[in-house]
């Protein structure tokens, strides 16, 4: 077994450690799927899957049985079999045999044996792990495999009789991330870093959002990332007030703030970087208030980022910093909305920011893990621990509205960054691209 594959196997024996003694555990990689017409969409393996096998091709499923008394822990893939002429189409198909041996798993089947195989597996095992009432053709399999093994019953071979969800097993293995990841994630979020510095220095009044979106994804696809993690979001004058805006059609302005939230996929591993900056290079007075506040809740949220600390202490450290500095320039009125803490406990910054501080970041850009402690009766925010990954991304964003002032009208800011929670500072895994206003003017001075 390569080493690569070592890593794999490990992680399923870890999982096969939290399993139920002879139970079984089962997860499918994700659908191909049909974009229109014979197009599809690139294809992006699940991450769970790839998480537990390392392997890639579509069509695929692992189960695992853990050990019992008398036999040994099993790993069995499910994959595509070799198939010359579709192989003349769309390339390599590994097939069971070459797979075994290069994934390390105790054995491998064509995916066309997965109703019989599972049958098998399933006789006699005290319980099943897989995805619960999430999938309608896994719900489908299920009932299928479970009646295959019921028809044995006469001969007093029985059916599991407890079906457990596999997802929070595998999403809290996936929350701290191993040194390998991190070196993955680190190279991910220097290209989006580099990405973001073209976009930056390509930025000039008049320019098309999506000429600048052109510019991220050259640099992500030039350096070796396989997709954008996400939908980049270029977002112009009052564009940058709408979230999860991405039409990234409109030509900018002058006097325009950009605000661009982008980051690639690299060997299955996302980055998320969002920096906001003036299309002409130079911040308006404005601009560089309200973009200072957010810089400065950013820092404030990197110093909550401790060992120790629970995972919302850094929303709790940037909310208070925009509460104060939409009191400090009158977005919010101190004779109505009082003091910081009344602007906290009224959730009155919420008109201005209206998004958590943070998410976890991995193989998903809203990687899994738990937030909270969901076992606990008050479901308490749970503590950092060192590998953790996360996001760091306040903002403020202004719509027009009577009583707000009119200089802020339509500025939307986010800085953004992702962190490995680390013994002292956190890791900036995203540092090399400016944020401070005069870092921006400077780089934005530079020639394209
Ligand atoms: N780009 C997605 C997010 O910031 O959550
Ligand atoms: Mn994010
Ligand atoms: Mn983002």
């Amino acid at each position: 077994m390569s080493r690569e594959a070592g890593k794999f196997a490990e992680r399923r024996a870890s999982l096969l450690a939290r399993m139920e003694p002879g139970s079984v555990a089962f997860l499918a990689t994700a659908p191909e799927s049909l974009r229109n017409g014979d197009s599809e969409y690139p294809y992006r393996h699940d991450s769970s899957f790839y998480y537990l096998s390392g392997f890639a091709e579509p069509e695929s499923a692992l189960a695992l049985v853990a050990a019992s008394n008398d036999k040994p822990a099993q790993a069995i893939l499910f994959c595509r079999e070799k198939n010359p002429e579709r192989e003349i189409w769309d390339g390599l198909r590994h097939g069971p045999e070459a797979a075994r041996a290069e994934f390390g798993v105790d054995a491998a089947y064509p995916i066309g044996s997965l109703d019989e195989k599972m049958a098998e597996l399933l006789a006699g095992a005290p319980a099943l792990y897989c995805r619960l009432a999430r999938d309608e053709r896994l719900d489908a399999q299920l009932r299928r495999w479970l009646d295959a093994v019921r028809a044995k019953g006469r001969t007093g071979i029985t059916a599991p009789p407890a079906l457990r969800d596999l997802v929070p097993l595998v999403d809290e293995m996936r929350v701290v991330k191993d040194a390998g990841e991190q070196a993955i994630m680190l190279r991910a979020g220097q290209i989006s870093a580099a990405a973001h510095r073209r976009a930056m220095r390509a930025a000039r009044t008049g320019v098309f959002e999506y000429e600048l979106e052109a510019e991220l994804l050259y640099e992500f696809r030039r350096s070796g990332a396989q997709f954008p993690a996400y939908t980049p979001i270029v977002a112009s004058g009052a564009n940058s007030c709408i979230l999860h805006y991405n039409a990234n059609d409109r030509q900018t302005r002058e006097g325009d703030l950009v605000l661009i939230d982008a980051g690639c996929e690299l060997d299955g591993y996302a980055s998320d970087i969002t920096r906001t900056f003036p299309v002409n290079g130079r911040f308006s007075a404005p601009q560089r208030e309200l973009y200072e506040i957010v810089l400065a809740a950013q820092a404030a949220a990197f110093e909550a980022i401790r060992p120790g600390n629970t995972f919302h202490s850094a929303h709790d450290a940037a909310v208070r910093v925009l509460a104060q500095g939409m009191l400090d320039t009158g977005l919010l009125n101190r004779d109505t909305a009082g003091s910081v803490d009344d602007v906290i406990a009224s959730k009155a910054y919420m008109a201005f920011y209206m998004h958590g501080t943070s998410h976890w970041l991995g193989m998903d850009v809203h990687d899994t893990g738990a937030y909270r402690i969901t076992e606990h009766p008050d479901k308490p925010s749970r503590q950092l621990a060192e590998g953790m990954v996360l996001t760091v991304e306040p903002g403020i964003y202004v719509r027009p509205a009577p009583g707000v002032p009119e200089q802020y009208w339509n500025i939307g800011i986010r800085i953004e960054d992702d962190v490995v929670v680390a013994d002292g500072a956190p890791r900036v895994l995203t540092d090399e691209v400016p944020k401070s206003v005069d870092d921006i003017e400077r780089l934005m001075a530079e020639e394209a």
